[in-house]
């Protein structure tokens, strides 16, 4: 096992109100997961779900509030500053706008020796050159024509592919790319997607793939985990949860995918429309209950624990 997330919280503190009393966005309210060398977990969910805290919590970009974290069975939860040196290495972050990801002065060149230069990785030019040159053949750009390139001369989808050389260039064993497609050109987001399931596997990357947009985790990984309110309702492999999701939002989500097959259309029951709960007072009971169209009492009462349904961790009281 690589990375092992145990009940992790991240809570923003916010002043609210005439004398500033205090109040906790709590982003992340309690999550768990294993991520083994070389797999690939898609985590799904919409806006304001706390994905982008999970990562950012995970990478040790933000405090921890709760809950642990080890990697390679080392406790990271509260390392300082210095002692994640060798985390930075390990580890890195692709995001999701590739037009502001880079200094506009740099040639690509410039761009992927930096890391090589901040990490004291060689001091040889020729070394450097030759790593480079590889990560640019690695995301499919020819390194005689790109590297001397400027940002403002590439494509989006170039653009991101330099962002996954970046991300690539100090053989980290743990990726997080952060809607890395969304603002791309739909005919374009597919071929990025492929190009960083093959190279995951190629270097046994352990990947996690943040996304609003569950269609797309096909294209990706070997686990889809689903988010809502801050917590995660439903892990399972990727085929047994496209094929038999157990939570009621989980089929929400795959409801929302057009599907040109009538048999497919409308497999579940609609969600009522409405908005993701506040993460500052959430609901009372499971988080979902406001929208849930099977709700029941203990619902609205009580927050369902993380049970284990053929194979998938689910946290709902459909199955308690
Ligand atoms: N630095 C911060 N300070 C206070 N609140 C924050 C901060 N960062 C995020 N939040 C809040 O935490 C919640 C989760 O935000 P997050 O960005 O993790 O969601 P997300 O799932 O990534 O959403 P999106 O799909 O829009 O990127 C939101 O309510 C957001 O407003
Ligand atoms: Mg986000």
């Amino acid at each position: 096992m690589l990375l092992d997330v145990r009940e992790l919280k991240k809570w923003f503190e916010v002043k609210k109100g005439l004398f500033g009393r205090k109040q906790y966005v709590k982003a992340v309210d309690g999550v768990s997961f294993q991520l083994d060398k070389g797999e690939a977990i898609s985590i799904v969910g919409e806006s304001g779900s706390g994905k982008t805290t999970l990562g950012k919590t995970i990478l040790r970009l933000y405090e921890p509030t709760d809950g642990r974290i080890y990697f390679e069975g080392r406790d990271i939860t509260r390392l300082k500053r210095n002692d994640l040196r060798w985390y930075r290495k390990e580890t890195s972050l692709i995001q999701q706008d590739p037009f502001g990801a880079f200094a506009s002065h740099f040639s690509i060149y410039r761009i992927l020796k930096e890391p090589l230069i901040v990490n004291k990785v060689t001091k040889e030019e020729e070394e450097r050159r030759e790593r480079i040159y590889n990560v640019l053949r690695d995301v499919k750009l020819d390194p005689e024509e790109f590297a001397f390139k400027y940002p403002h001369m590439l494509s989006g989808g170039q653009l991101q592919r330099i962002a996954i050389a970046r991300a690539l260039i100090l053989k980290p064993k743990l990726v997080i790319a952060d809607e890395p497609v969304s603002m791309l050109d739909a005919s374009v987001r597919v071929d990025i997607l492929t190009l960083m399931r093959e190279l995951q596997k190629k270097h046994e990357i352990s990947f996690m793939y943040i996304t609003h947009d569950i269609a797309t985790t096909r294209y990706f990984s070997d686990r889809i985990a689903i988010m809502y309110a801050g917590h995660m309702v439903e892990m399972a492999s990727t085929t047994s949860l496209l094929k038999e999701p157990l939570h009621p939002y989980t089929k929400a989500l795959l409801n929302a995918i057009p599907d040109p097959d009538p048999e497919n259309r409308r497999r579940y029951r609609d969600v009522p429309p409405g908005e993701p709960p506040s993460l500052i007072d959430p609901p009372k009971g499971c988080r979902f209950h406001p929208r849930c169209p099977y709700a029941k009492d203990i619902c609205r009462e009580k927050e369902p624990p993380s049970i284990d349904v053929n194979g998938h961790m689910v946290k709902c009281w459909l199955y308690g």
